[in-house]
């Protein structure tokens, strides 16, 4: 691993959901890849945090991790650039996670936006759990245990990183400076638009996957939301109010972008044009990206490999400052004898 020159440490994860779409590209993975040039980046699969929403069936886990590896390593992320791992074989973010469980006021946890919400709006599963309420500092633990200086992460992960910064302010304050305050790296990417208009997410089923073959791809656009108030052909659309626009603007080449503006305020295109000329764009953009994708989705274990030598050399990093943790909190292995001191101070 080339460490040499790189300013910094970075670190992401992301919870396996399976087969990734062109918002975790052009959201996260794109930016997580150039990353990999400048800083010592570790970025892992966070299968544990799976567990704090769908705790109660676990049998696809697996194949969600694998899967969603595929495609990072399709879209850039480099074993030997950086450190790529799996959560749960990393035993010591469970170890740092109930220490600062321990610090943590219960009020922090229930002030943290995305609880409130998903109570709210999950309404199929339970989460009234102990996990659910301590997501956000297993995630503080992920981050400090690596001393990680900068979390790349969309606009809902923010306030778990200041929670990770109030934690570890906590930290020191009891114990002495051992975690540098991390700083959030926002994605500078717009939201993606999914094809009926709304952000595209798997669970909304309106996604275009990272693996989906051109045809899928070309079908998956052509009923897609439009300016509304187009309704004939010969109506001029305002492609500003248009989801498909959004779409252009991201993979489409200025002269493309161009065309579609022009084209579609004085009704020179159709809207099925449009998306034609969109589906190339990101046909193109997924060319090379579905070809090497094609070697490890015929290697499985391959790629299961890769995660296991990361999760090793992610083991001794965190081991590292797990062992100052310890240390800090007087729970190291040797004795240091304390009674000793005492007894001195008191004579
Ligand atoms: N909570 C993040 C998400 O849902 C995933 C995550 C877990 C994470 N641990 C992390 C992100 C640590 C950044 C740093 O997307
Ligand atoms: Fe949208 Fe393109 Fe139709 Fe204009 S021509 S409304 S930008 S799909």
């Amino acid at each position: 691993m080339p460490e040499i020159n790189k300013k910094g440490r970075v670190l992401s994860g992301m919870r396996p959901t399976g087969k990734l779409h062109l918002g975790h590209l052009v959201g996260a993975l794109e930016n997580w890849a150039r990353l990999q040039r400048q800083y010592e980046c570790y970025y892992f699969v966070a299968d544990w945090h799976a567990l704090t929403t769908d705790y109660a069936d676990t049998s696809r886990i697996k194949q969600s991790i694998v899967e969603m590896m595929v495609d990072w390593l399709a879209s850039g992320l480099d074993p030997d650039e950086s450190t790529l791992f799996l959560q749960s074989h990393v035993p010591q973010h469970a170890e740092l996670h109930l220490l600062l469980s321990m610090i943590t006021p219960l009020g922090w946890l229930e002030r943290v936006p995305t609880y409130k919400e998903q109570r709210e709006n999950i309404k199929d599963k339970d989460l009234g759990t102990y996990g659910f309420l301590g997501y956000p500092v297993l995630q503080s633990a992920d981050i400090l245990i690596y001393r990680g200086d900068y979390v790349p992460v969309g606009e809902d992960q923010v306030p778990h990183v200041e929670l990770t910064r109030e934690i570890a302010r906590r930290f020191n304050q009891f114990y002495g400076g051992v975690f540098p305050e991390p700083q959030p790296l926002l994605t500078p990417a717009a939201k993606l638009p999914g094809t009926d208009g709304r952000k595209m997410s798997k669970s909304y089923n309106n996604a275009i996957l990272i693996s989906d073959p051109e045809p899928v791809i070309r079908q998956k656009l052509k009923p897609m939301v439009t300016d509304p108030a187009r309704v004939r052909r010969t109506d001029p659309g305002n492609p500003h109010v248009c989801p498909v626009y959004a779409l252009h603007e991201i993979f489409s080449s200025r002269e493309t972008i161009h065309n579609v503006e022009v084209g579609c305020t004085t009704a020179g295109i159709g809207c099925l044009d449009c998306k034609s000329w969109v589906a190339d764009a990101i046909v193109d953009r997924l060319k090379p990206i579905q070809e090497r994708r094609q070697k490890y989705e015929q290697n499985p274990k391959l790629v299961w490999d890769i995660l296991e030598a990361g999760s090793e050399r992610a083991g001794m990093a965190a081991e590292v400052v797990m062992s100052d943790v310890r240390e800090s909190m007087n729970f190291s292995h040797d004795y240091q004898a304390p009674l000793a001191e005492e007894q001195q101070s008191k004579s």
